[in-house]
């Protein structure tokens, strides 16, 4: 063990090192072509070698090259940088490396006691078991889909674990325009058929229309359809627009629909005062996604699905044979019996530690500074004569775009679709497009404890400078 104590202080001081250097250094940059070949081309070693100079490699080839996340001016996607705690006891986890599938270890218990806490920290009630950490939101969602999948069978009198989806008439589910893209990979990977998927229209602010949701629900019934599952957003991916989530549960209610919310990166947003008359209705959902390794900063992987009645997973996925069987199991049993995966890791750790360490107060506290800061950045934008707003901020993304003087609609939408690229080949600052309402958009979702107002300006030159190059 004597070289691993020593190899691990020296990776301790790496860690400190790195994330001491993170925001002097740029954001992102291309790997050069030998680092790229090192990193993709190494050949198989036949012998092995000592563990201290693995860091070696480490420090020279791979942290220098980052995904760019764990700098205050990352604006990317929804990814945010690790919580200190999480990346404290990361190895420690690794150390005691048990399965999470079950039994009565720390590693199980642990994870109650962090499901339960995200629950608290939402809002959302929480019966013993009813939810379980998972690889993230797109997990989470293939657990819940499948979840209302078997009741929306047992309803209609049949079982799809014992007989598929064969003897039954297509069960439709409804999501917004703005629903993030892995609710369709669960319903195609589930046998419901994109076919059966319907998307519902938002309103100017990004939200579901429930009227229109109404009009597709009395559509399918009048051609037969079983509509069984809704799904609104706490947060979109484009904008972090929160759905009206008690208007939804209410169509949800008079149909005997499954009502999920997916609040993977925005359900925390509740913790906003200013936004948090928006969240009504959340903890009416039948089931809540929710991700920690997104604005909470947990190192990635992990995500979280709750339930409002723990049977409902455990009818669906429970499958205990001889060798897993568990007389001294409490009622609850396994977190294998309530998701598809075995063998499970230790997330929980990383959970526990990062609320631990932050407090209820303190997660509270960087919900309302990002979420202060998107305000902020498009207060900036309405403010300057060359950018657009595109949607109101109601969580910590801020969607717009850019307009130099003099560009006609053409060639305003060319520069928004080639500006993420050119603005991170830049290095200053990182962010990505989408398509909002048809057009080519730009948008900045801030979860960085560490980012200033000043970050945001020259985020917004960094958009200027990259337009000119583009443009020149
Ligand atoms: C709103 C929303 N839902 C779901 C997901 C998918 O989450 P994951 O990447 O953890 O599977 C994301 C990812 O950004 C998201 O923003």
């Amino acid at each position: 063990m004597d070289d691993l104590r020593q190899a691990g202080r020296s990776a301790a001081d790496l860690v400190a090192d790195h994330l001491t250097a993170v925001p002097g250094g740029p954001v992102w940059r291309p790997v050069p072509d030998a680092d790229r070949s090192w990193l993709s081309h190494q050949p198989l070693p036949a012998t092995g070698r000592p563990l201290e100079n693995l860091l070696h490699d480490i420090r020279d080839h791979v942290l220098p090259y980052p995904m760019g996340n764990g700098h205050p001016r990352f604006f990317g996607w929804v990814n945010s940088p690790p919580s200190p705690a999480g990346v404290l006891v990361a190895p420690l986890a690794a150390a005691l490396n048990p399965s999470c599938a079950g039994g009565d270890h720390a590693g199980v218990l642990l994870e109650r006691t962090a499901v339960r806490w995200l629950a608290e920290l939402v809002g959302y009630p929480h019966p013993p078991g009813a939810g379980l950490l998972t690889s993230g939101a797109s997990m989470a969602t293939i657990v819940a889909l499948a979840t209302a999948r078997q009741r929306a069978g047992h309803r209609e009198g049949w079982d799809v674990r014992e007989s598929g989806l064969y003897p039954h008439r297509p069960l439709a589910m409804y999501l917004s325009a703005e629903a993030h893209s892995c609710l369709r990979k669960a319903a195609e990977l589930l046998g419901l058929g994109s076919r059966h998927l319907r998307t519902v229209p938002v309103d100017g602010a990004f939200r579901m229309d429930t009227d229109a949701l109404r009009r597709l629900i009395a559509a399918d019934l009048d051609a037969g359809v079983r509509p069984f599952f809704v799904t609104a957003s706490a947060g979109t991916v484009n904008t972090g627009a929160v759905d009206p989530l008690a208007d939804i549960a209410e169509v949800a209610r008079e149909h005997d629909l499954w009502f999920h919310v997916d609040g993977a990166y925005g359900a925390l947003g509740i913790l906003d005062k200013e936004a948090d008359p928006g969240y009504a209705g959340l903890g009416l959902a039948d089931s809540l996604a929710l991700d920690p390794h997104k604005w909470l900063g947990v190192p990635v992987d992990c995500g979280c699905v709750l339930f409002r009645d723990p049977a409902g997973p455990r009818d669906t996925f429970s499958l205990v044979p001889p060798y897993l069987r568990d007389d001294d199991a409490d009622e609850l049993g396994w977190f294998s019996e309530y998701g598809p995966e075995q063998t499970r890791s230790f997330r929980a750790l990383r959970v526990w530690a990062t609320i631990a360490h932050l407090g209820r107060d303190g997660i509270a506290q960087l919900v309302r500074r990002t979420t202060g800061l998107a305000r902020t950045l498009a207060a900036m934008v309405e403010a300057s004569g060359d950018f657009d707003l595109l949607a109101p901020v109601v969580t910590s993304i801020t969607a717009f775009r850019h307009r130099p003087a003099a560009m006609d609609p053409g060639e305003v939408e060319a520069l928004n679709q080639a500006l993420p690229i050119a603005v991170q080949r830049r290095g200053r600052a990182f962010l990505t497009g989408t398509r909002l309402s048809g057009t080519a958009a730009l948008r900045a979702c801030i979860l960085h404890p560490a980012t200033t107002e000043d970050d945001l300006a020259v985020l917004l030159d960094e958009i200027r400078a990259a337009a000119k190059e583009l443009t020149a």
